[in-house]
């Protein structure tokens, strides 16, 4: 199975620290975060990876990580020209795929204790949809908030104002490639952007989004806050 990291956005909750540099370069523990992500990716057997990233410190990356060989995995790269969401991001992953290939997307911010291996075992052994990691949490109004209902997923809104669960969905996503033509059919969200959740539905919608609940720690270290969080959590 391949593998996408998107590592590219703004981070403007982490001005002035991203002014300079790219979110996902900055320490987090004893690595830059991008490195928690793949070291992940890699141990559950997610050789082959896509990285997503902005003009924004582009050679860093390549300075960093090169092709992966030390990272034991074969690093490709591809810019995003603008900010156009998690959506707009995956979708430049179309060409890196074949057309039945079945794939791991992980949002470059997220930091998380659980391997990956079951999960992508479990989705492994699924014909198709899409399969998503959920995390419960103390303030879900932040995130993806999944209505759960004997099992499954009716449906995920996107930061809601009165939560339906105590779940957040996690930014590890994994994807048959029909996720491409579903972001085709998308409009943009209110904050003008190709939201990840309006994908999400299409496969619920559809009867076809999975699940599972990590159970280690879990942050996506978008703020001061939760940045230091992830760093005191990997230290230990
Ligand atoms: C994004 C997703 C959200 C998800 C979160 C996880 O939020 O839109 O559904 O819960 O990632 O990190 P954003 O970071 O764009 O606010």
């Amino acid at each position: 199975m391949k593998g996408v990291i998107l590592a590219g956005g703004t981070g403007t909750r982490l001005y002035p620290l991203t002014k300079i540099i790219n979110k996902h370069l900055l320490p987090v523990g004893n690595f830059p975060m991008i490195c928690h992500g793949i070291e992940k990716l890699q141990s559950a057997g997610i050789k082959e990876i896509l990285l997503v990233i902005s003009k924004q410190s582009a050679g860093l990356y390549t300075e960093l990580l090169g092709g992966g060989r030390e990272w034991g995995v074969r690093l490709t790269y591809k810019i995003q020209e603008e900010a156009g969401g998690i959506a707009q991001a995956l979708s430049l992953a179309e060409s890196f795929m074949k057309p039945d290939e079945k794939f791991l997307v992980l949002l470059g911010d997220n930091l998380f204790e659980d391997s990956l291996t079951t999960y992508v075992q479990s989705f492994q052994k699924q014909k198709k949809g899409a399969r998503i990691l959920l995390k419960k949490v103390h303030d879900p109004e932040r995130y993806g908030v999944p209505i759960l209902e004997e099992n499954t997923i009716l449906r995920i809104e996107e930061k809601p104002e009165n939560p339906k669960s105590d779940f957040c969905v996690t930014g590890i996503y994994m994807y048959d490639t029909t996720v491409f033509d579903k972001i085709r059919g998308i409009k943009p969200s209110g904050r003008g952007e190709l939201e990840i959740t309006d994908v999400n539905n299409v496969y619920a919608a559809e009867g076809q989004l999975a699940y599972d609940v990590l159970d280690g720690w879990w942050t996506d270290a978008g703020t001061f806050k939760s940045l230091h969080q992830a760093s005191d959590w990997l230290l230990k």
